[in-house]
């Protein structure tokens, strides 16, 4: 416990170090530097520069590049002004018991995401590599829901070309999400369906897996429940959803990371929580979906893939048939 605080002080204070004395902007100015010329363009002292780019670079912030230089990773300077502006409302959500951003709100998503969305993407692609190599083989139509900067589709995109996706989010982030599917090389597989997924009119069945990453957390009990019937209606027979976030776990330094997650939910939502395993399967066996599975996901996040399938009558009755015949 007291090692775990002790990190958290650490951490915290390297960041912001590196921040104050201009170590982060020179990296991002400069690209790949070595302590040396670090120091000597912040005025800083060598020996304590190179162990600070070292804790930065353990920290996953920076990449070494051998013999002696480090290129950055992450924009440092935007996750920790928006971390940092985050969790400035800690105190005043205790206080009030009301969130600073209502990000599950249609007007506060539209607000919040789309400066959010790329950091997201970069937290869970060790994840959405994972989720892609679980779900292979599939190839087929995907309709991406809350798609932000699309990790989840993308990944899937990449792993088979036969993948054709089409992501939903309100107008605001759409515009961001068409810039990372472009950067990402993918555009000719995208297409993009703006609205608010609650009140949208959905397309018919057309589509063989929908994914819903990230999004279920936002929201209380009954939404999700009215969200996954809605998303239901959108599938083929025999068509798959698969549902990513944040699962509760066993594990001592994953339930701190948990903890921490669920009580962050409250600085941008009002209900927002993390849900159980039975919490996912309930609402999905009620929207009428079947073959319920869940596996965890690679990655520094406790995240979880939930699938469930659309039940094939088709299917089911051509089974009935040949094996009549064969009787
Ligand atoms: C936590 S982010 C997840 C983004 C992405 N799926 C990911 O995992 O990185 C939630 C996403 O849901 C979208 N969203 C929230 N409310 C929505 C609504 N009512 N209709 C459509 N999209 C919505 C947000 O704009 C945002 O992109």
């Amino acid at each position: 416990m007291i090692a775990r605080l002790h990190d958290a002080f650490s951490i915290a204070e390297v960041v912001r170090a590196a921040e104050r004395t201009g170590v982060t902007a020179f990296l991002a100015r400069a690209g790949a530097s070595s302590a040396a010329e670090v120091a000597d363009a912040c005025g800083l002292v060598a020996v304590p520069t190179g162990r600070l780019l070292t804790a930065l670079a353990e920290l996953g912030v920076l990449v070494p590049c051998p013999p002696d230089r480090f290129r950055p990773l992450v924009d440092l300077t935007r996750w920790s002004t928006v971390m940092a502006s985050s969790w400035a409302s800690l105190e005043a959500c205790l206080r009030s018991g009301r969130p600073t951003v209502s990000a599950d709100t249609a007007a506060g998503a539209a607000e919040f995401y789309p400066t959010v969305v790329p950091r997201l993407a970069d937290r869970f692609s060790t994840a959405a590599s994972s989720m892609a190599r679980l779900l292979a083989p599939f190839a087929g139509r995907v309709l991406d829901v809350g798609a932000g900067a699309a990790p989840w589709s993308a990944a899937l995109a990449a792993a088979d070309p036969g993948v054709r996706v089409t992501c939903l989010d309100l107008p605001q982030v759409l515009a961001e999400t068409r810039r990372c599917v472009a950067a990402a090389g993918l555009a000719e597989r995208f297409d993009y369906l703006p609205g608010d997924v609650f009140t949208m009119s959905l397309p018919a069945p057309v589509y063989d897996l929908v994914l819903l990453g990230n999004v279920c957390h936002l929201f209380d009990p009954a939404t999700n429940a009215l969200l996954l019937r809605r998303l239901r209606d959108t599938l083929v027979p025999g068509g798959t959803l698969a549902i990513v976030d944040v699962l509760p776990s066993a594990d001592p330094a994953a339930r701190v990371r948990v903890a921490l997650y669920e009580l962050g939910l409250l600085l941008r939502t009002t209900r927002g929580q993390v849900y159980s395993i039975e919490d996912y399967e309930a609402w999905a066996w009620a929207a009428g979906f079947r073959e319920l599975s869940t596996r965890l996901l690679d990655g520094p996040v406790d995240a979880g893939l939930i699938t469930a399938r659309v039940p094939d009558d088709r299917a089911l009755r051509q089974r009935s048939r040949t094996s009549v015949e064969v009787g």
